[in-house]
């Protein structure tokens, strides 16, 4: 999955930006849906900051990874502008962004709308630090590669990828000091009967981001991280026999990751029990895991509010319906979820 999604050739997400989200691309996020989202965002990023930083005498580093085109920096950036916040002025937005090719599409991006040099992206979470400030990412962490274990048996197996004369997946067993795998185990809990043939994921990575990510403010931070995924008592459900695993491909979603590998996206759900273990245990407090319905809504209500009493235009409409995509509970508001946890 790591080489299909980010080999720094042939990988999905290792080029250039390209058209991967939206109407021309594979699939939508909530950022693709339109600038509500990011609107919404600054709200509850302002409501943040004033807890944070109640002197106000700091400037506002908003941190995203995983900000694709900076389409959500430059929407929240609108949304702080548009409405003459004086918070505008004291923000800096820095985006999280490994690879050097897509640094510089965003610097040029940022350069072309007039957010520079507000708008910056940066290397590594290292280079992002700062006293005070908030993190954001949406749809990262099903970004990240997972490890795909197999019940058989009575015991768990791990599914490779082997090449006879195609790509093949084949089971081979676990070694019993994988930390991983131990990791996994912990996750499943009183949970331990499955079926033969049962599928899941997991997730290595997050520990090691949680744990780096939650070094970006040394003082006083809030992390909002958002995703589709369950707690681990749902995840590891019995029905879910197949696991999360999905593909992306011009709109279509398929479960074969071995089909054109590099074209399309392989994603799975975010585990969020795992998430915020790792998190607590990095020494963030965990404040919230809502819908993204609930949290958009609290976020949003004097923005909702200011559409009362009047007939809406054709702008407010479109807004409206966007906000309707956003958290209605059949679309994005109950498969999407906020993790938010904080410092200081
Ligand atoms: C599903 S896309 C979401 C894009 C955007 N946040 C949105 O909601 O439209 C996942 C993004 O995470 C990026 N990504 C994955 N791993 C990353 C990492 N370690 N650092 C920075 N970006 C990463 C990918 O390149 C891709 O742009």
């Amino acid at each position: 999955m790591e080489q299909a999604l980010y080999h720094p050739q042939h990988g999905y997400y290792s080029s250039s930006i390209g058209k991967k989200i939206g109407r021309d691309g594979d699939f939508f996020t909530s950022v693709s849906v339109g600038d509500t989202f990011g609107v919404l965002l600054c709200h509850a990023i302002e409501q943040k900051w004033q807890n944070l930083c109640p002197e106000n005498d700091l400037p506002l580093v908003i941190v995203e990874q995983g900000a694709h085109d900076a389409q959500l920096a430059r929407d929240i950036l609108e949304g702080f502008r548009s409405r003459n916040s004086p918070l505008y002025e004291k923000i800096e937005y820095r985006i999280i962004e490994p690879r050097e090719t897509i640094r510089r599409e965003i610097t040029e991006i940022a350069d072309c709308t007039g957010y520079s040099p507000k708008l910056y992206p940066v290397q590594s979470m290292a280079d992002a630090r700062a006293e005070a400030g908030i993190f954001l990412c949406n749809e990262l962490l099903d970004a990240f590669p997972v490890r795909r274990f197999v019940h058989e048996k009575g015991r768990w197996l791990e599914q490779w990828v082997a090449f006879e004369d195609k790509f093949i997946f084949t089971n081979e067993e676990i070694p019993s000091d994988d930390e991983d795998f131990q990791r996994f185990l912990n996750l499943l809990g009183e949970t331990t009967e499955f079926e033969d043939g049962y599928e899941t994921e997991f997730c290595p990575n997050v520990k090691n981001w949680i744990t780096d990510c939650s070094q970006l403010f040394e003082k006083a931070g809030s992390w909002l991280i958002i995703d589709y995924g369950f707690e681990a008592e749902d995840y590891f459900a019995k029905s879910r026999k197949t696991g999360t695993l999905q593909c992306y491909h011009q709109h279509r979603t398929h479960d074969d990751p071995l089909f054109r590998p590099g074209e399309c996206d392989i994603t799975a759900h975010v585990n969020f029990t795992d998430l915020t273990r790792e998190a607590e245990r990095a020494g963030l407090e965990a404040v919230t895991l809502t819908d993204q319905s609930k949290f958009l809504i609290e976020a949003g209500r004097d923005w909702l509010l200011s559409f009362e009493g009047q007939a809406p235009g054709p702008a407010e409409a479109a807004k409206l319906r966007q906000f309707q995509t956003l958290t209605h509970p059949s679309m994005m508001g109950r498969s999407f979820r906020v993790a938010e946890f904080r410092k200081g």
